[in-house]
Order: C-alpha cells, then structure tokens, then sequence
C-alpha cells in the first residue's frame, strides 16, 4: 500500500460513510446529505434523453479533456459572468463532477512539501487530496465577529492578520469555497479582494470551488474571485453541473483558468479517468446553452432554483427559531448550520468520549428521533475540530413533504 494511502486511511474514520449506513438502519428523515430528492428540470432531462438517442457517437468516446459542446458551451456562458474571452479549448477542463476538478487541481499544482492554506470549514475533500500529494494543509477558521451576534453566515470571517501569518515562501495555494459548505457564507468584494492581495503578494494560486454560485438570497451577490484586478492569471475556478441543475449523479463538473494552468490539469484529467460520460455532457452543454438565451429572465433555471431555496431555507430557519434554538442563515448554498448547545439531552452510548460532541449528537438523532445531519466539525481539521463542534448541518434542498417530517420531529423536541 502507498504511503500516502497509508495515512489517509489512519487519518479517516469513514465517518460520512458510518453516518449514511445509521440513517439507513434507522429509516431517517434525511437531511444529512447534500443532494435534491427532486428530479432535474425537464429541459436537462429532455437534453439527456435526446442525447441518448442522438445517433452512435452519442454514446462513444468524445474529446479527452471534455466534449466540444460542452466546452463551447461552458466558455460562452463564464465569457460573459466574468467579461473576459475565455477560450473553450484552451481555458476549460471537463471533469467527473467539481470533485475530481479538485483533485485534477490538487495534483497538477502542488508538490511534494508545498503547504496549502484551506479555509475552515471546509468540504472535507481538500484536506486529503493536498495530503495525497505530499503537500502540506495549513488551515485558517472562518470565525464569527468578535462581539456581535454572529446568527447569519456572513458574521463569519477570517481575520486578515491570521490569514497573511499563514503564507510562507512554501505556500503554493489557497482553497476557498464561494459559497461555502456547510456555513453558507458569500464572501463579499473586500473580503476576496484582501484574499486576491495576498496571493498576488506571496504569489500563490487561488483554487476557488463555485459549485454554488448560482445559490444565492437576500439580493446578496456572488463575485467570482478571479475577475478581480490580477486574479484570472492566477486563479482555477470550479463548478459543478450537479449542483447547477441539481443532477448530482451525472458528476459533469469543469474548472476553468488560463490555457497555462488548465493545460496541467487536463494532464491530470488525462491520466487519471481520460475522458467523462459523453452522452451526459451533451446534455449539460444543452443545459447552458438554453440558461445562456434566458438568464436573467423568470424562465433561467439559475433564478428559479434559488427562489425555490429561499423559501425552503426561510421556514427551516423559523421552525428552529420557534424551538429557541440558533440557526446560522446562509447566504448562499442548500445547507443551514444550527447551534445545538442549548439542546439538553442524554447523549447516551451515541460513541466515545473522544468524539466530538456534534458527532455523539447526530448518532443520537438518527437513533433516538430519526432525523439525519452531519456534525460540522467534519468539515475542520484535527486542531480546530474541538472548538467547533456545537454545530450540526441540515441540507433544505429537499421536497416539501421532506423538509415537513424533519420540521414535525424537530417541533417534538424539547430543548
Ligand atoms: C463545496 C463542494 N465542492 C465540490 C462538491 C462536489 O461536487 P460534484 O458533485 O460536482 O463532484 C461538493 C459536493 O457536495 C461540494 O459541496
């Protein structure tokens, strides 16, 4: 077994796995995991099944680093949300899912002792993929205000001397998620514009991970960090059509940056998978092309989603006010993070000791009322895991009926 194989099994406990395995045992109300439990919209669906029955080729082998359509497509649409040309075979990998972008990023840039600074929380992903590297993780929390009351997600920042005092002459990146899972948190223009600064200072690349940025309430505004002054040229953008046009299970993702980084991530793109499913890549370059005709307009689908989301996420936010308890209100992305230390329970034989307390809580929920979430501090490093671990994570990108059965069991509480 490889070394890094090696660490990365001791390191996990397979806790995201455990947890789905419990909420299957126990029938659980599922908020845990992020993905809809609703179909696509029918213009995805009718271009996936078009595709399917779009003649042979449709169901060959297409172009290694992503199917022309979709590269086209996908260049189109981010030439116009940044103003900038970006060349479709140039600029844009296609990859399995904004996952293994990440990875391709991962591998592509960073060496073996380079130290990686990750925003805390962060989707647990990157940690593991810069270890797997040989890179080195710095983490760095997003923290709520000192003084205030930090009850929305945008409370929540990074303290601008903490953040430089990580960047050393071995920094090769920084990962940061806009909007970020699970806090929700959009970061504003300055915020990006003091992160882009220290990049451009200590010359680091910015793997910024978008896949929810068209999730957005409130009128807040979703910037893209590499259309700041200086950024593009440093910068890898990912995205998700999964999330986009809530397919998860086609895992089309992309990332896109100048030719001269995107050419080493399509080197990994190339040796790990070679290409991506073909059929579902016509049907998420179709997706773009009819958002493309319609944004802006009621009919874009990247204006319907989060107004559905909105509503979703205003009545699981006023049933856990009802019950006194204090959810975080994202700005942006499907999940809410709701602080669980006033909940008074007997958190029985919910695992050890030495399990953070988040953790003993969403076994507890599964078990004993049959709702499922996931402890936030899956998403810190082993430092900072302790001082995080009064949050759980519920995910609101669920029907109705869904969110209405976690919405009776939570009402049966008695904090
Ligand atoms: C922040 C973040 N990045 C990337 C991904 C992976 O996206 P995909 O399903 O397109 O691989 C997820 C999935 O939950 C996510 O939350």
């Amino acid at each position: 077994m490889s070394r890094r194989v090696r660490a990365y099994l001791a390191e996990d406990d397979d806790v995201w796995f455990q947890l789905a395995l419990l909420a299957a045992e126990y029938s659980a109300v599922n908020l845990g995991l992020g993905f809809p439990d609703f179909a696509p919209p029918d213009f995805v669906k009718e271009a996936f099944c078009k595709a399917l029955n779009g003649g042979a080729m449709m169901h060959q082998y297409t172009r290694s680093t992503g199917q022309r359509s979709l590269v086209k497509s996908l260049a189109k649409f981010f030439s116009r949300m940044t103003g900038r040309e970006i060349d479709p075979l140039e600029d844009v990998v296609v990859t399995v899912g904004a996952y293994h972008a990440l990875f391709c990023a991962f591998q592509a840039l960073v060496d073996e002792g380079d130290e990686v600074i990750i925003v805390e929380p962060f989707f647990d992903c990157y940690q593991s993929m810069a270890h797997l590297c040989g890179g080195k993780s710095v983490n760095v929390p997003l923290r709520p205000k000192a003084g205030g009351c930090a009850n929305r997600s945008g409370d929540w920042v990074l303290d601008p001397e903490e953040l430089e005092s990580k960047f050393t002459s071995r920094t090769k990146a920084i990962v940061i998620n806009n909007p970020n899972n699970p806090l929700g948190k959009v970061y504003t223009r300055e915020e990006l514009q003091m992160i882009a600064d220290l990049c451009i200072k200590y010359e680091a690349i910015c793997i910024s991970d978008e896949v929810y940025e068209w999730l957005t309430y409130d009128g807040v505004q979703h910037v893209r960090i590499a259309t700041l002054p200086g950024m593009w040229e440093r910068t890898v953008t990912i995205g998700s059509a999964g999330k986009s046009f809530s397919a998860t299970g086609w895992k089309v993702g992309w990332a896109i940056s100048p030719g001269n980084i995107t050419k080493l991530l399509k080197a990994v793109q190339q040796i790990s998978i070679s290409e991506c499913a073909t059929a579902a890549q016509e049907a998420v370059a179709q997706g773009f092309e009819r958002e493309y005709e319609v944004f802006g307009t009621p009919e874009s689908y990247f204006l319907q989603l989060p107004a559905l989301l909105k509503n979703k996420r205003d009545k699981l936010a006023s049933t856990l006010e009802q019950l006194g308890l204090k959810p975080i209100l994202p700005q942006g992305g499907y999940f809410i993070i709701v602080d669980i230390s006033c909940f008074n329970v007997e958190l029985g034989d919910s695992g050890t000791e030495n399990d953070p307390y988040d953790l003993r809580f969403v076994k507890w929920l599964i078990k004993e009322k049959g709702l499922s979430a996931i402890p936030v501090s899956l998403f810190y490093s082993r430092d900072h895991k302790k001082d995080f671990d009064k949050y759980i994570r519920l995910c609101f990108i669920k029907e109705d009926s869904t969110l209405e059965a976690a919405q009776d069991i939570l009402k049966r509480f008695n904090p």
